[in-house]
């Protein structure tokens, strides 16, 4: 017999589909990282990350300029500086290169792109770890905490709408809000990396912010394990607690259970990143010819968007944004 549903009634024409489909995305919902270099003359290219540069300020302003023609939500930064030292001084140094970059692209773009800027220490220190480093070699959590604060503020002053603690330090969040309060930052945002596994998919990252951890260590100390689940929601929760305005899962594609999760359990908006090796992989393949890699890149963005993440960052912004917009 012929059966009694017929779901492909819905799927028959572009129009159909449209019409009844369940997701969407959209420029609003994306977020570009961008890295801004000290000292660079020109703009130098990410051989691991296709399409990606180290910025000079003047390309920095390029690229926030097209990315906010296409509609973009807004931009995070990272910078790369001429010097690391063994406290990270460079992230919060007030004439820091995130600092210098913020305000400038405050100067120009006022509140109309929304303004992020990664707080972590990694990209400024010599042993490239995320916080302060005791001599056995184990992160001190809380003589940390006090660098972020520190961070947070400088960003804050030049110009960050939003700061996003990225480091997994215990009590970031917390240390964060009241170091901006304390310094009349009252109304700067906290986008929590609440999330953050310790993933292999960071390495296209630390070649274009040029970290590399000292004496072969890792992060696995502070950042989560990709075997726990239930732990994710604990820290999430945690972090809103503190005071998170918003909470990341970190990486992606390979966590979507967990963005599931959040967006369940929590009702504060919940974000998602597309990271560098999750980039690489569609970069590769499609520059292989293996898979139709804008084709690729909208389905894996749409199934974050399906899976509960309110916005997406993603290296893929630009591209994805002028796809969207033909
Ligand atoms: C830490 C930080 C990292 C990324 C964002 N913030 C690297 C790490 O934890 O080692 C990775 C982003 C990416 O891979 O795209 N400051």
């Amino acid at each position: 017999m012929f059966p009694a549903e017929r779901p492909r009634r819905l799927r028959r024409t572009a129009a159909l589909r449209r019409l009844v489909a369940e997701t969407t995305l959209t420029p609003d919902d994306m977020v570009a990282p961008l890295f801004v270099a000290e000292s660079l003359r020109e703009p130098r290219p990410i051989a691991s990350m296709p399409g990606q540069s180290q910025h000079t300020t003047a390309s920095l302003h390029a690229e926030v300029r097209a990315l906010h023609q296409c509609g973009v939500g807004g931009v995070i930064l990272f910078g790369v500086p001429s010097e690391k030292d063994d406290v990270g001084s460079g992230a919060y140094d007030p004439e820091g290169i995130v600092q210098l970059a913020l305000r400038s692209l405050r100067d120009e773009f006022g509140d109309d792109v929304v303004l992020m800027a990664d707080l972590c220490l990694d990209e400024y220190t010599s042993h490239g770890h995320c916080g302060i480093v005791r001599a056995d070699g184990t992160v001190d959590n809380d003589a940390t905490l006090e660098l972020y604060g520190r961070t947070a503020v400088a960003q804050a002053g030049a110009g960050a709408a939003v700061v996003a603690p990225s480091g997994m330090m215990d009590g970031q969040v917390g240390a964060i809000r009241a170091a901006l309060d304390g310094s009349g930052f009252e109304e700067t945002v906290i986008l929590a990396y609440a999330a953050k596994y310790a993933s292999g998919l960071y390495g296209p990252f630390r070649d274009a912010v040029e970290v590399e951890i000292a004496d072969g260590g890792d992060r696995r100390a502070y950042q989560q394990d990709s075997r726990n689940r239930r732990e994710a929601l604990r820290e999430a929760r945690a972090d809103v607690e503190q005071g998170a305005d918003i909470v990341m899962v970190k990486p992606a594609m390979t966590y979507l259970d967990v963005v599931a999760d959040l967006r369940r359990e929590l009702d504060v908006p919940i974000c998602a990143y597309h990271v560098s090796g999750e980039y690489a992989m569609v970069k590769a393949a499609a520059a292989n010819g293996w898979i139709d890699g804008a084709a690729v890149a909208l389905e894996q963005l749409t199934a974050i968007r399906r899976a509960g993440a309110d916005f997406v960052l993603t290296y893929f912004a630009r591209e994805v944004a002028e796809e969207l917009g033909r």
